[in-house]
């Protein structure tokens, strides 16, 4: 007879037993559910010898990493470290636009953020990682490069040189039993329930070139789209909703001027798995709602469309 608090104390006696009575454990936060349940297991496991390492790659939404660090210091008392390499990211990105570059580049960059933080601590054994069951089988069975539609990095990015053992505390689980290992570790509905983010993050959300105003824009569409998700109710009926920058302009009309600005996507889609998706049948008056928000308070925005592809043959992110 399988309880979630047996399961509970289960990985946290196997994670010390692992771990041993020395050593540290370093550990990659991103603010989503599967790596902070992680790191959340293991702070109970073997406490501030488990180093968590959250790297800012300035592509993260409004207020993201703030919000999410200080919540996992204030409430689950972790030994955390936020890298600024906010620079660092956004100027290797410049002026590049094709989707796998972006994504190279940012895996790439990453990897040596986390490697280089992770050296700083010493005498650790240990990486601790969020795989899941399904993340095992994928890795397994999309072996090849044919089988890569777009390069994830969640499985299998390590520093090859680091030489530390892995920790997967949740690669049995699936997704549902995650969430409900938050529920019992007493997190929040806004971490239990919060959407997948890619790890790329708004990298892969503005079509075209990365800038600073950019991001400004995108940040501030998405904050909308977020916050009215989740007003109506609406965020936890749908698999991810999010907001998309295009790489055009378009003419619109404001008093008697004429306006030439940008357009932003809205993607909301329903899931089971993201494998395929289809785009979520949201009341007209919650679409009205979103788009009249952002064309009025977002400067450099003049139009919104919705869209209504399937995955397949689209895909859930645009890039
Ligand atoms: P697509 O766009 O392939 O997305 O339909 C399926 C799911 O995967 C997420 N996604 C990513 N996650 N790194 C990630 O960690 C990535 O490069 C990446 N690309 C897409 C996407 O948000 C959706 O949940």
């Amino acid at each position: 007879d399988w309880t979630m608090s047996g399961f509970i104390d289960a990985v946290i006696k196997d994670c010390q037993e692992t771990v041993g009575p020395e050593g540290n454990v370093v550990c990659g936060l991103s603010g989503g559910i599967d790596s902070t349940v992680v790191a959340v297991l293991l702070n109970q496991a073997i406490g501030h010898r488990l180093h968590c390492i959250f790297v800012d790659n300035g592509l993260m939404r409004q207020n993201e990493v703030e919000e999410v660090s200080s919540y996992l210091r204030e409430h689950f008392d972790l030994n955390l470290t936020v890298v600024d390499a906010r620079d660092r990211f956004l100027s290797k990105l410049e002026g590049v636009e094709d989707p796998e570059e972006k994504r190279k580049i940012i895996g790439y960059e990453f990897i040596e953020v986390f490697d280089a933080e992770a050296a700083r601590i010493e005498n650790v054994k240990f990486l601790a990682q969020g795989t899941l069951y399904p993340d095992v089988i994928e890795s397994i069975s999309h072996k090849g490069p044919s089988a890569v539609i777009k390069s994830h990095h969640n499985v299998g990015g390590l520093p090859e040189d680091m030489e530390l053992e892995l920790i997967e505390p949740l690669r049995e689980l699936f997704k549902d039993e995650v969430r409900k290992v938050a529920i019992e570790l007493g997190m929040p509905d806004s971490v239990v329930w919060r959407h997948p983010f890619p790890g790329p993050g708004l990298a892969i959300r503005i079509i075209g070139e990365i800038t600073d105003e950019r991001l400004t824009i995108l940040r501030k569409a998405d904050k909308i789209v977020q916050n009215e998700l989740t007003a109506s109710g609406w965020y936890r009926k749908v698999w991810q909703g999010f907001a998309v920058l295009l790489p055009l302009k378009t003419v619109g009309v404001m008093g008697d001027g004429r306006t030439y600005e940008n357009v932003i996507a809205l993607r909301i889609v329903d899931s089971v798995d993201a494998m395929t998706a289809d785009w979520a049948r949201l009341p007209s008056e919650l679409l009205e709602k979103i788009s009249s928000r952002i064309i009025n308070e977002v400067v450099g925005v003049n139009r919104v469309v919705y869209d209504i592809s399937s995955k397949p043959p689209s895909t859930i992110e645009w890039e």
